[in-house]
């Protein structure tokens, strides 16, 4: 007999319907008024966080933009694109400054009674080593030396040992999430813009954000406008990017 939950077994996914669904996903930079309810709000944020992260370190966040005046005053801070004219905006952070609670929080929420050893060292252990820069980054530093010594003999993580590379290191998961959100979203009937179009200073000086976070994009959303969709979609052909090994 299986081992697996009935939770754990593969579910009978169809290619096709994933491929239609990310086939009809387009950035659309015009939406009708129709406001997006709170509760397709909610699934499509409970699908993105489904996304795999770093250590299940879920290094991002988001703010959810449903008021008419603080979405009024973000447009010009997005350049004053069409697409921010959205009647939701979210802005999706990475989150290098959340690892320290992430790891607390998953010895505290593990979802057995019994949180195996192996992931007990890891987070209250090899994690806190691994993700600290130390102040100034001065512990990456040292680390980036004695990964590079210890690596002469064996394989071995070298990243991330910086406090740049905390930001890549969130930013990767949390891009992740904002693809999710996108699909999420379509999933509902909703079209969405990813915009990166936006002054971060004046952002910053409108939004409460972290000092440390890192807004990756803020995700215009709403029912897709008449020309909603300016360009016809272009990619280029697979043979330039991908290496068959
Ligand atoms: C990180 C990121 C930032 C983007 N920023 C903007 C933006 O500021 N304004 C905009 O109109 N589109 C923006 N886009 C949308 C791209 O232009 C669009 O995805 C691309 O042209 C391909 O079109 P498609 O998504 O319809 O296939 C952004 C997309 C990504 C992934």
């Amino acid at each position: 007999m299986s081992s697996l939950s009935a939770q754990e077994y593969p579910v009978q996914s169809s290619p096709a319907a994933l491929r239609a669904l990310i086939e009809s996903r387009r950035a659309v930079r015009r939406f009708t008024d129709e406001p997006v309810p709170d509760a397709v709000i909610r699934d499509c944020l409970e699908m993105a966080v489904l996304a795999p992260s770093s250590c299940n370190l879920q290094p991002w966040s988001f703010q959810v933009i449903r008021d008419a005046q603080l979405r009024a005053r973000l447009h010009p801070v997005c350049l004053g694109q069409q697409a921010a004219r959205a009647p939701l905006l979210i802005l999706v952070l990475a989150r290098p400054d959340t690892w320290r609670e992430a790891c607390a929080g998953i010895l505290e929420h593990w979802p057995e009674a019994h949180i195996p050893e192996p992931v007990r060292r890891f987070y209250s252990g090899v994690a806190q080593f691994q993700y600290n820069q130390g102040p100034f980054g001065l512990l990456g530093l040292f680390k980036r030396q004695l990964v590079r010594l210890l690596g002469l003999r064996k394989a071995l993580m070298r990243r991330p040992n910086s406090l740049a590379e905390m930001r890549v290191w969130a930013v990767k998961s949390t891009a992740l999430a904002a693809q999710n959100l996108m699909l999420a979203f379509q999933s509902h009937g909703y079209a969405t813009c990813p915009l990166e179009g936006f002054d971060e200073v004046r952002l910053r000086k409108l939004l409460d954000i972290p000092r440390r976070a890192i807004p990756v994009m803020i995700l215009a959303v709403g029912r897709r406008g008449e020309r909603g969709v300016y360009n016809p979609r272009l990619r280029f052909p697979l043979e330039q990017h991908v290496q068959w090994l």
